[in-house]
């Protein structure tokens, strides 16, 4: 690959240019409506302002946040490591998680005297599940929820959006299972899903499981699939004539195919980065081997700084404007007159407290209700617990006078039994004395 001039500090450059010229305009204005250009007649030291905004951008560092999206085991650890030449973590994922996971990890990289923040977010547990439909739904609420944390940032009165930890996604590297054949649908959902959100660059990963021929047939299937799904994937710019020749053409080339490997093999007298199979070596930096030169050129060296603008200018600005409208916010009223934040918010408040009184309304209307509903309940409890006592009063009344009414038998029968008892009684005495009296007059 040929060498370029960094994008980084020529964006800075334009960009101080650019405050460099409204620095102008002021001075313009100021003489009148009409432009004026004054030569100076001699140095003043404005000229200095690009080197003063390098050189304070490097000071701040950069941040730079990247998404890895692929199947458990699919090379997305190996393949950062590969990128950066550094070796980040070394932990596997397991194959039995529930739902995708998004395990955010951060690093400090120094590069000459440029520190870069740089956030890897892994995909834990990405297309293990049985039913995949929901997983493409952690990522986007990941990717919203750090859009949420900025906008929250931006809208407070006392901001520091100059020291704010940007967690924003700046870029999402789509690992593709390279089985030669089509995207699943798994891919195609979920970059649908994401792609008004993030800056998608699908790669294929593993490339060297599949043969140069089935590679070149599989990346056209898959450009082929993505547009007809009306999957938009990042271009690389093409507007800048710096770099718009190697962007068009390293358009051409996606989805790049890439190899990963933490090894270094021996080739000649040279130690590379290679997987050693037994019939040969694959060196990841080979560009006649895969595309990992061209990912690493374009996603670093060429376009960091613009996948950057890209989240801020396009991702971040559609979510901001959707989030703000929904709360009511918008740039001119109806008749076209200047929005006012000063009415929406009183209107809002209105609105609030209206929604506010109306559920208090609600609740009170529900609570009379359920008292009304429990003091029916209770009265028909009462009146059954009635019902019931009286029927307990009358049967024990029943059960009273009948055992009366067995009691006075008992008594009429104990009556007739003694009176018995007491006439058999004396009959045995009777009938003893005169056995006795004739026993006498035998002996006689
Ligand atoms: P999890 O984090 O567990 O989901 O896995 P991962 O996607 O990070 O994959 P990882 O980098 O851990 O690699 C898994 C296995 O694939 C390891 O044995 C790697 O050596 C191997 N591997 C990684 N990249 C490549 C590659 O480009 N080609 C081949 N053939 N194997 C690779
Ligand atoms: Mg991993």
């Amino acid at each position: 690959m040929k060498p370029y001039p960094p994008k980084t500090k020529r964006q800075i450059y334009s960009l101080s240019l650019s405050i460099v010229h409204a620095w102008f305009v002021r001075i313009e204005f100021s003489q009148g409506n009409d432009t004026r250009t004054l030569s100076l007649s001699g140095h003043v030291g404005f000229d200095s302002l690009p080197d003063q905004l390098v050189s304070k951008s490097v000071q701040n560092g950069f941040s730079f946040n990247i998404l890895c999206v692929g199947e458990t085991g699919i090379g997305k650890s190996t393949l950062m490591n590969t990128l950066f030449n550094t070796t980040f973590e070394e932990e596997e994922a397991s194959h039995f998680h529930e739902r995708v996971l998004l395990r955010p990890r951060k690093y400090t990289l120094q590069e000459s005297n440029v520190d870069l923040q740089l956030t890897i977010v892994d995909t834990v547990g990405f297309g293990d599940q049985v039913n995949k439909e929901e997983s493409y739904k952690p990522i986007v609420d990941y990717i919203d929820a750090q859009f949420e944390n900025f906008l929250e940032e931006e809208l407070k009165i006392k901001r520091s959006l100059f020291s704010y930890q940007d967690t924003r996604i700046h870029i999402c590297l789509y690992f593709i299972t390279p089985t030669g054949h089509s995207l699943k649908s798994l891919d195609l959902v979920t970059m649908k899903k994401l792609d008004s959100k993030v800056n998608i660059i699908p790669i294929i990963a593993k490339a060297d499981t599949v043969s140069k021929n089935e590679l070149q047939k599989f990346k056209i299937k898959i450009m082929s699939e993505l547009v007809s799904n009306g999957v938009q994937i990042y271009q690389f710019p093409t507007d800048d004539e710096a770099v718009a020749e190697i962007n068009a053409s390293m358009n051409a080339h996606l989805p790049f195919a890439v190899i990963g490997s933490s090894e270094e093999v021996q080739i000649g007298n040279k130690m590379v980065r290679g997987r050693q199979y037994p019939w040969g070596v694959v060196q990841v930096e080979n560009e006649s081997h895969c595309d990992f030169v061209k990912l690493r050129e374009m996603l670093i060296r060429v376009n960091m700084l613009d996948l950057r603008e890209q989240t801020h200018e396009r991702h971040y600005e559609l979510y901001r404007r959707c989030k703000l409208e929904e709360i009511g916010f918008k740039d001119t009223e109806a008749d076209n007159e200047p929005f006012s934040l000063q009415e929406t918010y009183v209107a809002k408040r209105r609105e609030f407290i209206g929604e506010l009184q109306l559920k208090e309304e609600q609740m009170r209307q529900m609570f009379v209700n359920k008292v009304k509903e429990t003091e029916a309940e209770l009265k028909e409890k009462e009146r059954e617990l009635q019902d019931r006592f009286e029927t307990l009063k009358r049967s024990h009344l029943e059960q009273k006078k009948n055992l009366e009414e067995q009691r006075r038998d008992l008594e009429e029968q104990i009556n007739t039994f003694n009176r018995r008892k007491v006439a058999a009684e004396t009959l045995q005495s009777f009938q003893g004395s005169m056995g006795s009296r004739k026993d006498k007059e035998k002996k006689t």
